[in-house]
C-alpha cells in the first residue's frame, strides 16, 4: 500500500495511526514513553502480531531515553519492569515477546547506558524494516499458490495495519493481484472488533483490489457455491512447534469449513510467529477480552444489562486443517514437527 504508514519512529517520538478511528478518520498519535505504547496496545489503536512486537520494540526504545542511569546495572535493572509492562498487554501475539527479547539482548550487550540507548532505537528499526523485507518475500512465496483468476477469503486484518510493510495474508494477496492473478477478495467482517469490515475493506478500497465483504456466518455459504472460492488464507498471532495456528476468532471455524469443502487453507506469517518452544497449540495463552466488546456497539447496548458473554480474542486451527504455512523463508507442509525446525536451520539471521 502506498504511502501508509501504521507506526513511525520521527524525532525521537513515535507517531500511530489510530486504528480505533478507522475507517471514518484517519488520526495520528504522538507517544512518548512505554506507558503511552502499553495503552495503545492494550486498546487496540494498534494490533496485528508484528505491528505488536514492532511497537513493544519502540516503546522499549522511548522509555529508555527517560532512564537516568550512571552504569549498565542500574540501567537494566530500570529496564525491566518496562519490559514487562509491555509483554503484559498482549498475551496471545508471540511476537511481542519475541521483540522483547531481542532488545533485552542489545541492551545486555551495551558498553553504557548512553550506547544502549542509541542500540535500542537502532534495533526497533532493525525489527521494522526486517519485518517489511520479510512481507515482501513472503507475498512472493505465497503469490506462487493462488491459481490465476481466483477469489480467495482472508479473515481479520493482515495488512500494513498490522504489520511493517505490505502484510502477511493481505501481502500475499496484493502480490497475487499484481501478478493479475486475483479475481476478488471475500473479507469477513470479523465481530465483535470488526477488523475486517473496518480495516480490511479500507486498505482494499486504496490499493483498488475488488472486494466483497461477508459477515462471519456466510463463509458455508460462500464455501458451498461451486467454485466461489480457490483458497483461505489468514495470518497468525503465534505458530506452535507443531503447526497448530492460533489467530483472529473465527479462523477455526473457517479451517473446518474449507476441509469440508476441500478448499486450501493457508497460513501467512514470518518467522518470527512461530513459537518452537510451544509444543502444541493447547499451550498458546488465547487473550479473554471484555464482555462489553460483544454486549454493546459504539457505546450503544445491544444485549441486555447483566447478560454474560464470553469473549475470547483467538482461537487454535489444529495443524491438520492447514494446507501449508508460507513465510519469508519459503512454504512449509505437513509434518510441521519436521517442516517447520528446519527453517530456522537455514542460514542467517531469522527476520521479523
Ligand atoms: O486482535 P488483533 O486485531 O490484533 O488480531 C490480529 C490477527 O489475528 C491477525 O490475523 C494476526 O495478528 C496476523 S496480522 C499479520
Amino acid at each position: 500500500m502506498q504511502g501508509i504508514k501504521a507506526i513511525e519512529w520521527a524525532n525521537d517520538r513515535v507517531r500511530l495511526l489510530d486504528q480505533t478511528r478507522l475507517p471514518h478518520q484517519e488520526v495520528y498519535l504522538e507517544l512518548d514513553d512505554h506507558l503511552q505504547m502499553a495503552a495503545a496496545i492494550r486498546e487496540m489503536r494498534l494490533r496485528g502480531a508484528p505491528l505488536i512486537g514492532i511497537a513493544a520494540a519502540y516503546g522499549m526504545a522511548l522509555a529508555a531515553r527517560h532512564i537516568q542511569a550512571s552504569n549498565m546495572q542500574v540501567f537494566l535493572a530500570q529496564l525491566r519492569p518496562i519490559t514487562e509492562a509491555l509483554a503484559s498487554t498482549r498475551p496471545t501475539a508471540v511476537n511481542l515477546s519475541w521483540a522483547l527479547e531481542r532488545m533485552t539482548l542489545v541492551a545486555e550487550a551495551a558498553a553504557d547506558p548512553q550506547v544502549a540507548q542509541e542500540a535500542l532505537v537502532a534495533e526497533a528499526l532493525r525489527i521494522h524494516q526486517e519485518n517489511a523485507e520479510a512481507n515482501r518475500r513472503l507475498s512472493q512465496h505465497g503469490a506462487q499458490l493462488i491459481p490465476a483468476g481466483s477469489a480467495v477469503l482472508t479473515h481479520c486484518n493482515t495488512g500494513s495495519l498490522a504489520t511493517g510493510g505490505s502484510g502477511t495474508a493481505l501481502g500475499v494477496i496484493r502480490a497475487a493481484w499484481e501478478q493479475g492473478k486475483l479475481s476478488r477478495v471475500y473479507h469477513s467482517e470479523t465481530r465483535p472488533l470488526l477488523q475486517g469490515a473496518r480495516l480490511t475493506a479500507w486498505e482494499l478500497a486504496r490499493d483498488g483490489i475488488p472486494a466483497t465483504l461477508i459477515a462471519d456466518d456466510a463463509a458455508g455459504f460462500l464455501m458451498r457455491r461451486r467454485d466461489a472460492i480457490a483458497c483461505v488464507i489468514v495470518g497468525a498471532d503465534r505458530i506452535a512447534a507443531n503447526g497448530d495456528v492460533a489467530n483472529k476468532i473465527g479462523t477455526y471455524t473457517l479451517a473446518v469449513l474449507a476441509s469440508e469443502h476441500a478448499i486450501p487453507f493457508y497460513v501467512a506469517a514470518p518467522t518470527s510467529t512461530i513459537d518452537l518452544n510451544t509444543t502444541s497449540g493447547d499451550q498458546i495463552p488465547i487473550e479473554e477480552r471484555s464482555a462489553e466488546e460483544l454486549t454493546a456497539f459504539a457505546d450503544v447496548a445491544v444485549a441486555p444489562a447483566g447478560t454474560e458473554a464470553l469473549n475470547p480474542a483467538f482461537d487454535v486451527t489444529p495443524h491438520r486443517y492447514v494446507s501449508a504455512i508460507i513465510t519469508e523463508r519459503g512454504v512449509v507442509r505437513d509434518p510441521y514437527a519436521k517442516s517447520l525446525p528446519q527453517l530456522f536451520q537455514q542460514e542467517g539471521v531469522r527476520h521479523a
